[in-house]
């Protein structure tokens, strides 16, 4: 299974933590070399130093994905340091829920900026090589607020719900056009990371803590998805899964 991942170059958004950083590690201990971006370099500049010591390939940048240089910018160090693009793991994305009527529209901002804009940042800065090369795989973390609406999440679903239809018309076009693209979007239930700590209106945040407590599973879980959808020949492409605890009712 592994024999499709080993040597290809994976940039990661949204790598110093959770989802991102685990799925960096498993990528990576499988023979991937793995370009990881995200804001916070410190946590980044250890994630690498971890890859390294356990044998793997990895190097890493700062990046604000509502950038568009940035994108830019990483998608350059992948090449210029490794060569070539295979996979970006379109990951940032933050869930700063709220009801509402909390109007918190600073937040219904950020994760526009991130979750939406970070995500089509992110395509605009691989699809010319994509395309020239006629490869390519773009992977995205959307969420099972991608595929319900539930309290509190009036914006951060909306803004899966995008990731959603977004990767499918992706999927398609690059089917019709002949370039090879796959695309694969996860919806993940509830994992355990930081993405919690995000969410600053008090009832919505005792609510989906206690939530988590009670379900959350390991962001392991998310990277084994991940390492799936990577190792897959080139000629198949699985677009969708949803992946949670076993246990959890939605
Ligand atoms: N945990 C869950 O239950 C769950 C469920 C469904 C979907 N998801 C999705 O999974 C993805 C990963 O989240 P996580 O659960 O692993 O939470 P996390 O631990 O909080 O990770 C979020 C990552 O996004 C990065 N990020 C945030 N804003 C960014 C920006 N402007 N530019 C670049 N990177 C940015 C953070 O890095 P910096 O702060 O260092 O920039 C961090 O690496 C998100 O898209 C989230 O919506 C999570």
């Amino acid at each position: 299974m592994s024999d499709n991942i080993k040597g290809k170059v994976i940039v990661i958004t949204g790598a110093s933590s959770g989802i991102g950083e685990a799925t960096a590690k498993l990528l990576a201990s499988r023979g991937a070399k793995v370009v990881l971006g995200a804001r916070r370099t410190d946590k980044l500049e250890k994630i690498a130093e971890d890859i390294k010591k356990a044998g793997g390939e990895a190097v890493y940048q700062a990046l604000d994905v509502t950038v568009t240089e940035e994108n830019e910018a990483i998608v350059k160090l992948a090449k210029d340091t490794f060569g070539k693009l295979d996979v970006i793991f379109l990951n940032a994305g933050l869930m700063p829920s709220s009801p509402v009527s909390a109007l918190k529209t600073d937040e219904w901002d950020q994760m526009v900026d991130v979750n939406v804009k970070g995500v089509l940042n992110g395509v605009a800065a691989v699809m010319p090589t994509f395309t020239a090369q006629k490869s390519g795989h773009v992977i995205a973390t959307s969420s099972v607020a991608g595929l319900k609406a539930y309290l509190g999440g009036g914006v951060y679903c909306g803004t899966k719900w995008f990731v959603r239809s977004f990767m499918e018309v992706l999927r398609m076009e690059s089917a019709m056009e002949g370039t090879n693209i796959r695309t694969a979007t996860i919806y993940p239930a509830a994992i355990n990371t930081e993405l919690l700590t995000t969410i600053t209106d008090k009832n919505t945040a005792e609510a989906f803590n206690a939530l988590y407590d009670q379900y959350g599973i390991s962001p392991d879980r998310i990277a084994s998805v991940v390492e799936f959808a990577v190792s897959l020949p080139e000629d198949t492409t699985v677009n969708e899964f949803t992946v949670g605890p076993a246990n959890q009712p939605w």
